[in-house]
């Protein structure tokens, strides 16, 4: 018997893509891993600098899939913030602390005597910025023997497997996200640890709307933009209002057809696209360590000529 609402195949994620990408960057093989998304892509050595035309393959994927995995790389952290910073600005994290030498790469740590793991819920990165990352690019250093993979949900094909009038619904309206509750004090991300050097939001952590269905800005393709970690309320709407709708669009975005689960080795990198992907790291391997590196990229700036040209839109 089927359980949970039906998934549709994207129309967009299809062959003639992928053989797209292998026409620009030959070296570069893709092999979905799941219905929903994700894919690996092999013959990369991410250490190295890229051309242009690689580079624009692998963030044609990262759109086309939503999440893309690279196996067996070595990488320095100013190799990995090279590579990440050739898709966009790298976001330096408001709360925790980025290395000494490179503020911009985040060392997400569970030393075997903490309880609490970093990521260990559904979320899209950094929500709560008025600007929100359009990707995040992660890096195994150490992972334990078993278990603290990573899941990861599509919330485009959450959106798709929607009814039409709920869809249409949701367009018109927008979620107000913050940090507040998560990097408070006794908040998931906040709590203290050994490994890792993480602010408290302080009551300071401000309040930003976005709209709940996000249209992808390279791919057109629509997706649910709200998370449980960060989207606080519907905007306009009372607590309780906005608890009924949220709790069945949190419930709903975590079917397991809509999801991939990747699991770690020494040397694995995964690179989301947090404008359609909810990611959850898994806290079941008490008593073992895991090292990984973040650089999460944020959008371009917007140039003058650019809100020029969507004011012009606009009012034309
Ligand atoms: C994160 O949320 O960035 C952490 C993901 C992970 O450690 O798997």
């Amino acid at each position: 018997m089927a359980h949970g609402p039906p998934v549709s195949q994207s129309p967009k994620v299809n062959q003639d893509v992928d053989e797209d990408i292998a026409m620009a960057a030959p070296s570069l093989k893709i092999r979905r891993l799941a219905g929903a998304l994700g894919a690996e892509i092999t013959g990369l050595d991410l250490a190295q600098e890229l051309p242009d035309a690689t580079i624009a393959a692998v963030r044609q994927a990262l759109v086309e899939h939503q999440v893309v995995v690279f196996r067996d790389q070595d990488l320095t952290p100013a190799q990995q913030a090279r590579f990440g910073a050739r898709f966009g600005p790298l976001n330096i994290h408001p709360y925790v602390a980025g290395m000494a030498d490179h503020p911009e790469v985040m060392e997400v740590i569970k030393e075997p005597q903490d309880k609490v793991n970093f990521g260990g819920g559904w979320h899209s990165d950094m929500s709560f910025l008025e600007r929100p990352a359009i990707g995040s690019i992660l890096y195994a250093v150490e992972v334990p023997a078993f278990g603290g993979d990573t899941l990861f949900a599509s919330q485009a094909a959450a959106y798709e497997a929607l009814s039409p009038g709920l869809r249409a619904t949701l367009e018109t309206l927008s979620a107000v996200h913050s940090a507040s509750r998560e990097y408070s004090a006794g908040g998931h991300s906040a709590q203290k640890r050994s490994s890792m050097a993480i602010a408290e939001a302080d009551g300071l952590a401000g309040e930003y709307v976005h709209p709940v269905v996000l249209t992808h800005p390279e791919s057109g393709r629509k997706a649910l933009y709200v998370n449980p970690a960060f989207t606080i309320r519907i905007e306009g709407w009372t607590k309780r209002e906005s608890k009924a709708l949220l709790d069945f669009l949190f419930a709903h975005a975590r079917y397991e057809a809509f999801t991939c689960r990747f699991e770690w080795r020494k040397g694995s990198v995964a690179f989301w696209d947090n404008r359609s992907v909810w990611h959850f790291a898994l806290n079941d391997y008490p008593g073992q360590r895991r090292h990984m590196r973040r650089v999460t990229v944020d959008p371009w700036p917007v140039t003058a000529a650019a809100r020029r040209s969507r004011v012009a839109e606009t009012v034309t």
